[in-house]
């Protein structure tokens, strides 16, 4: 297969173009999963999910079934999902707290640190027998970052800190919010989406969808704040200030400086009713304070979508929620999504929050479900064989606003790079023409 030629740069014509073979194709899915799925740093929860000594939660990543775990010591670990012995899975619920795991096919037990810990019948062993060698079994690499952890299936892989990048900064805008640190706040959306995972991954990266296809959503909020909904929607007050930004490695972010319909994220609204008033100002007071003006400023009064590559997402707008996804086949993906809070934010905030996120994000909300309309469609207009490319050129002519697509285009330089066996594209913005020919990468 010619990897070179599913991805065309034209850099005269500003045209960047995928082939969509990429989204439909077996041969590309098995690809994927040996060179991005196997070599990436993959997100697989976060700390306060698994509080006490025990709780773990059971999850996908990377094709692998895995359970994420605070053992009795209290250190963080990830393991395999399959009994040591002949295979089955040691860990049946969802989530939930245990000393220990035993195996519904033969009883081998182990306890929450990994440890085999009994065998029926262990007479049938050798006396100097190996429990050891059949302790549950880890991924390579499991990291965090601030919290949130990783795991890597590649064995070389680099330091996660390394490998997250420019994207740091980005999640400490959200990961700052509250001195008290952020929680996972429990309500777990979990759906599937008949789609290739990577349009999941540039929509989740794409403003410029936002007024054509979330009308619902924008009309309901400007009924709620009595604004004029025709006169907004040239813009939503979303396009004005924002950016679109590679982060390198594939991340990218579109940053909003949001004003109009989508104006009230850190600011008191009436719609959030006059108790919210005090909470919402002291907790902006109190971010200027620490933080100053400049970073006080993009924490409170932008907002941004932003996707930590390859699957891993942050949707910082109106409320903080993560999303991640696991392709299970050139057409499917399974989605995760749930809501971060700061631990010490008001009962009374936490539940304006949740409704946000229901009502926008969730699988009944105003807004999501259009996506996943939207999405599931593009993949259905794959059948037309005869329609080959997909364009991602918009603003390669200009620096990039957040309507742009300079974000999908850094995506998919990391992935083509991948796909051919590289660590790391050779540059993720683009490249700047002038006059007499191709010049310095722009911004
Ligand atoms: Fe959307």
């Amino acid at each position: 297969m010619d990897i070179e030629s599913l991805i065309v740069e034209d850099l005269k014509r500003q045209i960047f173009r995928v082939h969509r073979s990429v989204m439909t194709s077996q041969e590309i899915f098995e690809l994927e999963r040996e060179r991005i799925f196997n070599r990436c740093w993959l997100y697989i929860g976060h700390e306060s999910e698994i509080e006490k000594p025990g709780d773990f939660r059971r999850r996908d990543v990377g094709g692998r079934p895995l359970i994420f775990i605070r053992g009795r010591d209290g250190v963080v670990r990830v393991f395999h999902n399959s009994c040591t012995h002949w295979g089955a899975k040691v860990c049946r619920l969802d989530q939930g707290n245990a000393n220990s795991f035993q195996c519904f096919y033969h009883a081998w037990t182990f306890n929450n640190q990994g440890d085999l810990i009994a065998i029926p019948d262990a007479g049938g062993y050798p006396k100097d027998f190996n429990r050891a060698e059949l302790a549950l079994k880890s991924p390579p690499h499991v990291d965090n970052y601030r919290g949130l952890y990783f795991v890597s299936f590649n064995p070389d892989a680099e330091p996660l800190s390394d490998y997250l990048g420019g994207a740091r900064e980005y999640m400490d805008l959200i990961l700052d919010q509250s001195e008290a640190g952020m929680r996972v706040v429990a309500g777990t959306q979990m759906y599937t989406v008949r789609a290739n995972w990577k349009l999941m991954a540039t929509n989740s990266l794409d403003t410029y969808h936002a007024p054509p296809l979330h009308t619902t959503y924008f009309s309901y909020m400007a009924k709620f704040k009595g604004l004029d909904y025709e006169a907004e929607t040239n813009s939503f007050g979303i396009r004005d200030g924002g950016r679109g930004l590679s982060l390198g490695n594939g991340h990218g972010v579109g940053e909003s400086a949001p004003s109009g319909v989508a104006r009230p994220i850190a600011h008191w609204h009436p719609m959030f009713g006059e108790p919210a008033r005090d909470e919402i100002n002291r907790v902006r007071k109190r971010i200027f304070d620490r933080f100053g003006p400049e970073r006080g400023g993009l924490m409170c009064d932008t907002f941004r979508l932003f996707l930590i590559y390859p699957n891993f997402v942050f949707h910082d707008v109106m409320a903080v929620t993560l999303r991640y996804f696991e392709p299970v086949g050139p057409d499917a993906v399974r989605l995760t999504v749930y809501a971060m809070a700061p631990k010490d934010e008001s009962k009374e905030q936490l539940e304006l929050r949740l409704n946000n996120f229901v009502s926008f994000l969730g699988p009944g909300g105003f807004a999501h479900p259009d996506d996943l309309e939207a999405i599931e469609s593009c993949q259905d207009g794959f059948r037309s064989r005869e329609v080959e490319w997909s364009d991602f050129s918009k603003g390669m002519n200009r620096d990039p606003e957040v309507m742009d697509e300079l974000p999908m285009r850094a995506f998919w330089r990391q992935w083509q790079a991948q796909m051919l066996g590289r660590d790391r594209a050779t540059r993720f913005d683009d490249l700047k023409v002038t006059g007499n020919g191709v010049a310095a990468a722009g911004k």
